[in-house]
């Protein structure tokens, strides 16, 4: 692994291939990094912290980095644990070191770090603020909501680098190579996608910037032409579409729903509806079938009716597209109740309050398992999602 990420620029965060969960939620199949930076002028500041449990490692990387010097600055962007858990480290290794950070981030370190006195440590700075490091600028960038409201980001003006915090981030150690943009939008659309505007102002304010590297708080560094990463970004923090395609989520108690579920991807494949993937919600990550309901056009929703409701898996999937920004998709139902089927008049009603949402019919109810009369309504279904 590269470390230099351009002159005066070096990688000094932690690798977390062991790493299972994020946030305590979402699964890691392939760990996790948490990024640190630090940049070298005639003064050293260090961009962020990392997760608790990884500071001893940390602090080697940055010594090994400064060699015989110590840094001026730790650049605190983003106050959420996984970047600031190990300041107080830190700042008992140097006491010169200096924090600078938002305001909002300086009462959240607070917050976090009571009876620290961490605030008189703090420089507080704002929109457009630049720290001169002698020889090397860096100018501040705020980015609320990218991911919590305290966030800014840091533009290297001499190594033409944004260092642009959870943006651009994603799932995954960086021992483990992957596409970038699968593990990527999974991130993505589970922890940022609810704040798809302030993305947007964020980007319009990176785009006159000559940016050639961009160095995140996940994920590798990014360099080379960068246009397809912002473009991706773009799309997603409008809510578009990547793809033609049918995301077919489905729960099922004992197999009459995802008979029908099956069957209807089956004939999306035989019609050539676009990527057809399917997920069974009682046993996928449920994160990742998020991310492929905003990848896609379409997302057909299969579930039993279960104690006059919706069946859990299936309820579960529907709130986390709802707290996700849901919006702008086509939709189809499938229902099933062997008394009194419910779940597609109860699955619209969550999702009544989201925006720009088409519907698709006709809404196939089973009545246990599939008799003909089901199988004829799901190949019309089909039929109307692959010409729609
Ligand atoms: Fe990587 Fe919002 O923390």
């Amino acid at each position: 692994m590269d470390l230099q990420v351009t002159a005066g620029v070096r990688s000094v965060g932690v690798d977390a291939p062991d790493e299972q969960f994020f946030e305590n939620q979402y699964p890691l199949p392939h760990g996790m990094s948490y990024n640190s930076y630090v940049v070298v002028g005639a003064r050293i500041a260090v961009m962020d912290s990392v997760e608790a449990g990884r500071g001893a490692q940390w602090l080697r990387q940055i010594e090994e980095a400064v060699e015989e010097r110590v840094p001026d600055y730790l650049v605190v962007q983003h106050v959420e644990p996984d970047h600031s858990a190990c300041i107080l480290e830190a700042i008992t290794r140097w006491p010169g070191l200096q924090i600078v950070a938002t305001a909002k981030a300086v009462a959240m370190l607070s917050q976090f770090f009571p009876g620290s006195g961490i605030a008189s440590r703090c420089r507080v700075v704002k929109e457009g603020d630049t720290l001169d490091l002698g020889g090397r600028i860096l100018r501040f960038f705020s980015a609320p909501m990218v991911h919590w409201p305290e966030v800014m980001m840091t533009y290297d003006e001499t190594g033409r680098v944004l260092f642009s915090a959870d943006a651009f981030g994603k799932f995954g150690a960086l021992q483990h190579p992957d596409n970038w943009v699968d593990e990527a939008r999974r991130y993505y659309m589970n922890i940022v996608n609810k704040y798809g505007a302030q993305v947007q102002s964020v980007l319009k304010k990176i785009a006159p910037l000559p940016v050639e590297i961009i160095a995140p708080l996940h994920g590798p560094v990014l360099k080379g032409d960068l246009r397809p990463y912002l473009s991706l970004y773009d799309t997603w923090s409008n809510y578009r579409p990547e793809t033609r395609g049918v995301l077919v989520a489905y729960a099922s108690i004992y197999g009459g729903t995802a008979d029908v579920a099956l069957r209807l991807a089956e004939k999306l494949r035989e019609l050539n509806a676009g990527c057809v993937v399917v997920a069974d919600l009682c046993h996928c990550d449920h994160s990742e079938a998020l991310a492929q309901a905003f990848r896609l056009t379409t997302t057909v929703l299969a579930a039993p009716t279960y104690d006059a409701g919706i069946f859990p898996a299936m309820h579960d999937f529907i709130y986390h597209l709802t707290i996700k920004n849901f919006r702008n998709r086509r939709v189809a139902l499938i229902e099933n109740g062997s008394w009194a089927p419910a779940a597609g008049r109860l699955m619209a009603g969550m999702l009544e309050p989201l925006p720009g949402i088409e519907y698709i019919g006709p809404v196939v109810t089973i009545k246990s398992v599939a008799d003909a009369a089901v199988i004829a309504e799901t190949e019309r279904l089909a039929r109307a999602i692959a010409n729609g």
